[in-house]
Parts: C-alpha cells; sequence; structure tokens
C-alpha cells in the first residue's frame, strides 16, 4: 500500500514535470508567430547550450516513467474492475469522456512524440532551418492531421491527468475541487488550443 502510495505520487510529480515542459516550450513556439527571426534565434542559442543534453535526457527519463507508470496503473484498475472515478464524474460530461479517452489520448500523444522527435530532433534541421523543416513537414496532410490530433488529445490528457494528479498527491478535496476543476480546464484549454493554432498557422500562413 505504501509502495502503490509513493508510485501514484511519483507519477503526478512526473505529469507536473511534463505540463512544465509542455508550457516551456509553447512559450518557444508561440514566437513563430509572433517573430519568426527570433524563434529561429532563440532554436540556434538552445541547440548550443551546453546545459541542454542533461536536460533532454533529464526529460526523456522523465517521459519513460510517466509512460510506465501510467500503463501499470491502468492495467491495475483494469483487472481489479475499478471504475470509481467515472461513477464520482456521473454529472461531468466532459471528465467522464476525457478519463474514458485517456488510453487513447496518451497513445496519440505518444505516436505523435515519436515522429516529431524524428522530424526535428533526430537529426535536428540545420541553424535557420527549423521554421522551414516544421512547414515542409505540415504540408504532409497526415502529418497535419496528426499534429492536430495531438494538440486536441493534449486538451482531454490535461483534463483528465491535472485533476487525477491532484487526487492522487491528495490535494483534492471537496471544497476546493470544482475550483481545481475549473484551472485544470483553463489550463487545458489554453495549451491544446494553443498547439493547434499554431498547427493551423504553420499549415496555412
Ligand atoms: C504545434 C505543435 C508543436 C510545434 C510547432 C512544435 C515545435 C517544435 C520544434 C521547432 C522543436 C525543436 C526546437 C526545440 O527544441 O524547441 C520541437 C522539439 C520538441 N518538441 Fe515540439 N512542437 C509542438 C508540439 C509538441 C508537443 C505537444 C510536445 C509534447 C507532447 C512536444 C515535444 C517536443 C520535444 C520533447 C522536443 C525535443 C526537445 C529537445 O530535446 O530538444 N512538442 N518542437
Amino acid at each position: 500500500m505504501e509502495l502503490e502510495a509513493f508510485t501514484q505520487k511519483f507519477q503526478s510529480y512526473s505529469g507536473l514535470v511534463l505540463v512544465f515542459f509542455i508550457a516551456v516550450h509553447l512559450a518557444g513556439v508561440i514566437l513563430i508567430g509572433i517573430n519568426p527571426d527570433a524563434f529561429e534565434i532563440y532554436a540556434s542559442n538552445l541547440h548550443s547550450s551546453v546545459f541542454l543534453p542533461y536536460f533532454e535526457i533529464g526529460l526523456a527519463i522523465t517521459f519513460m516513467i510517466h509512460i510506465f507508470l501510467t500503463i501499470k496503473k491502468v492495467l491495475k484498475n483494469r483487472l481489479s474492475g475499478n471504475n470509481a472515478i467515472l461513477k464520482t464524474r456521473r454529472n461531468d460530461y466532459l471528465g467522464a469522456l476525457a478519463s474514458k479517452v485517456q488510453p487513447f489520448t496518451g497513445v496519440i500523444l505518444a505516436s505523435f512524440l515519436i515522429i516529431h522527435l524524428l522530424q526535428l530532433r533526430f537529426p535536428r534541421p540545420g541553424d535557420n532551418l527549423e521554421l522551414t523543416t516544421l512547414k515542409n513537414k505540415l504540408e504532409d496532410f497526415h502529418i497535419f492531421v496528426l499534429y492536430s490530433l495531438a494538440s486536441i488529445s493534449l486538451f482531454f490528457h490535461l483534463v483528465q491527468g491535472i485533476e487525477s494528479g491532484h487526487r492522487s498527491l491528495g490535494i483534492l478535496t471537496q471544497s476546493n475541487s470544482l475550483n481545481i476543476r475549473y484551472i485544470s480546464r483553463f489550463i487545458s484549454i489554453f495549451f491544446g488550443l494553443s498547439y493547434l493554432i499554431i498547427t493551423f498557422y504553420l499549415r496555412f500562413k
């Protein structure tokens, strides 16, 4: 039981680190729309940073821990026939839907990430070629659909993940649950919609 509580907390903290990364990453790619030249300078500076390899290793480990612990939790819940979350969300249609599609949004995000990294990290485009590479990739309709689906999946994944993360950490109480729900939904819409808008901007502008 002790180990289980620790595992759940660890899963929530790994999710929190990833939300932080999603925010920092968004701040970088938003530059594409505001000032494309500044974006290329930002990308070149980022890639020449001596700290980047350590950051990337930390990020890769966090992604792996998060995916591993999530799969473990889903399998455990399935085996024990646990549907408690769905019951408490009887009148919360968005929450119930987000929790139902959680395994699919996770798989879509993980697949997107593999393709995304193969496009922009392995190998990395040369200096000042980041934006052209992204635009060229998004001309392929399948890639455009994948990026759009990933943005929508990110929205649903965050709706479910942020709330259940608070529950696992023991922060969710009856008095603050609605506030946490509203704030987490605002964050989810903000991130999901922002990535979706950037995808459309890159494809059609
Ligand atoms: C419209 C959506 C997106 C665009 C335009 C975009 C753009 C980029 C660009 C230009 C890079 C290479 C430069 C850099 O490292 O900043 C990159 C790297 C990366 N992106 Fe995205 N991204 C998008 C969505 C996402 C999402 C939703 C995730 C996570 C689920 C993600 C995860 C990553 C990761 C892990 C890297 C590699 C960072 C590194 O180690 O250098 N991206 N992305």
